[in-house]
């Protein structure tokens, strides 16, 4: 065994999405969710008040990071009138954040969209690529104090649970669809880059890769893994690599015994995540690990969980690639879209109570185990 050193600035912390812990957005999700059976958002954690002492947390734990989204239903919630409450809520939300020595990851879409442009038929339309490159200027524009811009969340995943698989909203199941919003998201980010692109800004997207292992694992990486990175190639100047699923095809050997499993039936495969970042070395950029988490109520599991990963990140850094963060999904239990409130992800424990006070939060053991490994800024390998 021997210790692996992480360089100096190193990047740790842990992630958030607006919809799923401000509370009361008022967006595409926020009317499905209430118009079907589905969970309710509601108050989530009441994080939109409450980010100075969900900060505090994160601090005392060390972190020197922290990635967030902004939410564009509340910056436009009527088409081209900009509302600068809110630019300035999320501008005080990243002075936050810097006034604690933390460094901003910030994302602009996280799934949710304003209603009107899911009027206009979300990202089928080829009009919401514009709206989207205008909302991206004015708040790249508006906002000071942030390097990391995160231009969209899980691309691919966002399109195959909207328009493939059909179980989030618009719901549809349809390939052809599928394509177009694929195709428009591809545009978006590289209109994007192309708009905001400054010499101090880094843009990137973060992008949900899936260890394959098996038969079609070479195809399936190609779809899902190495497609959307492919097509923006030019246009990142990191890639944010957020991990979760290992997925082995038609395995011939017996069923593994000893495999651990999330709350949700998640498999956990920490050595997936060396051979991921290992495989994007070929961009020949740096990488961030944006997401990277397990759901664990009873935080059995979480602790092993972070230190495993952790540790793989080292080994493939130990073998040349070039990883400076990890930020762990999530610092607070949160609402996990179509499976509402139950699933368990967060360092930091939930009781939800409502109104939202800020109390009912409660630090887990494991957020202490990693805390340990910052300060450390080392781990064994
Ligand atoms: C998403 C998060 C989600 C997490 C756990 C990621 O794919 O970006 O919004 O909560 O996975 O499912």
């Amino acid at each position: 065994m021997a210790k692996f050193e992480f360089p100096k600035g190193f990047y740790w912390g842990a992630a958030t999405s607006a919809h799923q812990v401000e509370g009361d957005n008022h967006n595409d999700w926020s009317e499905w969710e209430k118009a079907t059976n589905h969970p309710v958002s509601g108050h989530a954690c009441g994080h939109y008040n409450y980010f100075r002492e969900d900060f505090d947390i994160a601090k005392s734990l060390s972190h020197n990071a922290h990635m967030f989204s902004i939410e564009w239903s509340r910056i436009e919630p009527v088409e081209g009138k900009w509302n600068e409450k809110e630019v300035q809520h999320y501008q005080e939300v990243i002075n936050a954040l810097r006034e604690r020595d933390m460094e901003p990851f910030v994302t602009l879409w996280h799934w949710t969209l304003p209603l009107w442009v899911a009027k206009q038929g979300g990202w089928k339309n080829k009009k919401t690529i514009s709206d989207f490159v205008s909302y991206a200027e004015k708040i790249t524009s508006s906002i000071q104090g942030v390097k990391f811009w995160i231009t969209l969340n899980e691309p691919e995943v966002y399109t195959g649970n909207s328009y493939f698989v059909g179980i989030w909203p618009p719901q549809k199941k349809n390939l052809l669809q599928y394509i177009v919003v694929m195709q428009n998201l591809i545009e978006a980010h590289k209109k994007t880059y192309e708009k905001i692109k400054k010499l101090n800004i880094q843009i990137g997207i973060a992008k949900n890769n899936i260890y394959f292992e098996g038969i079609f694992s070479s195809l399936a990486k190609k779809i899902l893994n190495s497609y959307f990175l492919d097509k923006i190639k030019k246009h990142q100047d990191f890639i944010g690599l957020n991990y979760y699923f290992h997925k082995k095809f038609f395995s011939l050997t017996k069923k593994e015994t000893g495999v651990v499993f999330s709350d949700m039936g998640w498999e956990v495969f920490p050595e997936g995540i060396f051979h991921l970042v290992k495989d994007l070395k070929k961009y020949k950029k740096p990488i961030y690990i944006t997401e990277n988490g397990i759901a664990d109520k009873k935080d059995e599991k979480r602790r092993e969980f972070i230190k495993e990963h952790i540790k793989w990140i080292a080994r493939a850094m130990n073998e040349g690639v070039d990883v400076r963060g990890y930020l762990y999904w999530s610092l607070l239990d949160n609402f996990e879209w179509d499976k509402g409130f139950w699933p368990r992800f967060g360092l930091v424990e939930m009781d939800y109570k409502h109104p939202p006070t800020g109390g009912e939060r409660k630090i887990r053991p494991s957020a202490y185990e990693y805390k340990k490994i910052i300060e450390e800024n080392s781990v064994e390998i």
